[in-house]
């Protein structure tokens, strides 16, 4: 598993900032993106060997409602995450999403459908055979 923090390789851009008022984040915070539908996050990932990949994100959601997000592999939706309220903006829990991946450098994007923007998310965890997180090009 590859776990990609606000500062390090493989984190890209989002939409908004990066925070750090909610307390349980790990690594330097949390990227908070506005209320808004399409805001977005993006990662970059080396695949080394073509297969199934899970994705998952951490996340708050202090909100009252879900805050899905479609999953856009270089562009194209290949998926999406139910992003549930997770009883305070300092309670963190998991979701994610299985997606399939061939070798080679992809950017994913985590884009949110609705106008309450997306949950924060504060890490992306990629599991599977044999990937790397990748420079953003
Ligand atoms: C609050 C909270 C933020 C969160 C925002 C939201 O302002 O402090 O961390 O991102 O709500 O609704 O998205
Ligand atoms: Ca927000
Ligand atoms: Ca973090």
């Amino acid at each position: 598993t590859i776990l990609i923090q606000e500062n390090a390789t493989g984190f890209c851009r989002a939409d908004g900032t990066i925070d750090n008022d909610h307390s349980g984040y790990t690594g330097p915070g949390f990227a908070n993106t506005p209320n808004t539908a399409g805001a977005s996050i993006e990662w970059s990932v080396n695949i080394i060997t073509a297969g199934t990949y899970r994705l998952e994100w951490r996340f708050a959601n202090g909100g009252a409602n879900a805050r899905p997000g479609s999953i856009l592999l270089n562009g194209n939706a290949v998926g999406t995450a139910s992003f549930d309220p997770s009883g305070g903006w300092a309670t963190w829990t998991t979701a994610g999403a299985n997606i399939t991946l061939t070798a080679g450098v992809h950017r994913i994007r985590l884009q949110a459908t609705t106008g309450e923007g997306l949950a924060n998310i504060d890490s992306l965890a990629l599991t599977g055979a044999n990937a790397s997180a990748a420079n953003c090009a």
